[in-house]
């Protein structure tokens, strides 16, 4: 069958793939997100097993469609009951593309008009709405007077991994930060260390990679569970078969935050996600931490001064700049941030630079190559930020 995967912006090659790896076919890179083929099997591990996917959708009808008076038929026109029973809930999300239909609020509005009249007309009663988990997600995106029409198997989105039991201010979407991991390179040889963690999203999503741990096994339920051909013991066997191919690994994986709170909220992170004793995290300021001595690779995520302020943010990372040519001789190291100008500040020159988002923020996450010996960084005068 026709599966889609959705991701975050900058994550379509990453995530398309991951799915090249778990088997799937016909792998086709979109905006936002992959299209591939594969059987029931596959759209359970995808849910269970892909770490840079939001969700994964099944199309199930395409038209075209001139009018709302069509839409609304032709949606009415899909056999709803293959899907969902009466006594079910439903919820509609709509994205839009096109002139005829400029307004996704609207036709989410008519699609549940169109799902719950043809219950209604047959049974006199009609499935309620709930707009959080309900058993059915409905997924419809036009692109001019093209329809798509698909439905959720994922339900709550997969950054909603289960291990998060303790926040901070500004993590780090769970996605973006394996993602950020799997662009990085790592080959998981060697150290991987973030020296400014936060709650612990990186490390864990880094230990979970190089473990083989599936991102999403601790999650107890998936919208594909409500599907009337739901196969518990396929499902069963997927998460087995997952969990028999967790490998050890070795090569330490360390964190620091300067403060106490932040290690302590990540060590109940590391707790929850069971890798206790597979991840390292002391307090310490960055200008202060003595690093192991090289190679190594480094994943920060500073604060940005928008949801963390800091007092002179270009200070901050000028700081940061120095600290890496002064100390991390060896190192890869990569930094995610939006704030442009700070960036600049850092005074070294980028060997990469892809665009993200952390939330709404457009960021830059950009890789430092901090040379050994005679390769040194570029000198002064040389060090840019293109
Ligand atoms: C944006 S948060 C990181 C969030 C993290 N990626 C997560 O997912 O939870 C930035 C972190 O940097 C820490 N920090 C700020 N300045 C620091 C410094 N000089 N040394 C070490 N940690 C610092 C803050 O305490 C904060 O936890």
């Amino acid at each position: 069958m026709q599966l889609l995967a959705k991701t975050l912006h900058g994550f379509e090659e990453t995530l398309a793939e991951e799915l090249r790896q778990l088997g799937a076919t016909k792998i086709e890179e979109r905006k936002r997100a992959v299209a591939f083929e594969g059987d029931l099997k596959l759209m359970y591990r995808a849910n269970l097993e892909l770490r840079t996917a939001i969700r994964v959708l099944m199309p199930i009808a395409n038209f075209k469609a001139r009018n709302e008076d069509e839409f609304y038929d032709k949606i009415k026109a899909i056999d709803w009951e293959q899907y969902m029973t009466i006594k079910q809930t439903l919820a509609v999300d709509a994205v839009t593309a096109s002139k005829t239909f400029n307004h996704s609020k609207y036709i989410a509005l008519k699609t549940k008009d169109a799902i719950v009249d043809q219950f209604r007309e047959k049974y006199k009663k009609r499935p309620n709405v709930r707009v959080y988990n309900p058993h059915l997600g409905v997924y419809i995106y036009i692109h001019d007077e093209q329809v798509n029409v698909s439905i959720d198997s994922t339900g709550e989105s997969l950054h909603r991994r289960g291990y998060r039991v303790a926040s901070v201010d500004a993590p780090i979407n769970e996605v973006l930060g394996a993602g950020m991991i799997l662009l990085s390179g790592w080959d998981k040889k060697g150290l991987l260390m973030d020296p400014m963690c936060g709650s612990g999203t990186l490390l864990i999503e880094a230990a979970m990679y190089a473990h083989n741990i599936p991102p999403n096994q601790l999650r107890t339920h998936f919208a594909f569970m409500n599907w009337k051909e739901y196969d518990e013991e396929m499902w069963g066997n997927v998460k087995q078969l997952a969990k028999d191919h967790i490998v050890e690994h070795t090569d330490p994986i360390m964190g620091w935050d300067k403060n106490l709170g932040c290690v302590r909220k990540t060590e109940q992170n590391i707790e929850a996600a069971g890798l206790t004793g597979k991840i390292e995290v002391k307090r310490k300021r960055f200008e202060r931490l003595e690093p192991p001595e090289g190679p190594g690779m480094l994943i920060m995520n500073p604060p940005y001064d928008e949801r963390l302020e800091e007092d002179n943010i270009e200070e901050f990372y000028e700081i940061i700049g120095d600290t890496l040519k002064k100390k991390y001789s060896g190192y890869n190291a990569w930094l995610i941030s939006s704030n442009m100008e700070a960036i600049k500040s850092i005074g070294l020159r980028t060997s990469r630079k892809i665009t993200l988002f952390n939330g709404k923020l457009e960021c830059k996450f950009v890789k430092y190559e901090m040379y050994q010996g005679s390769k040194k960084q570029k000198s002064e005068s040389e060090e840019i930020f293109e």
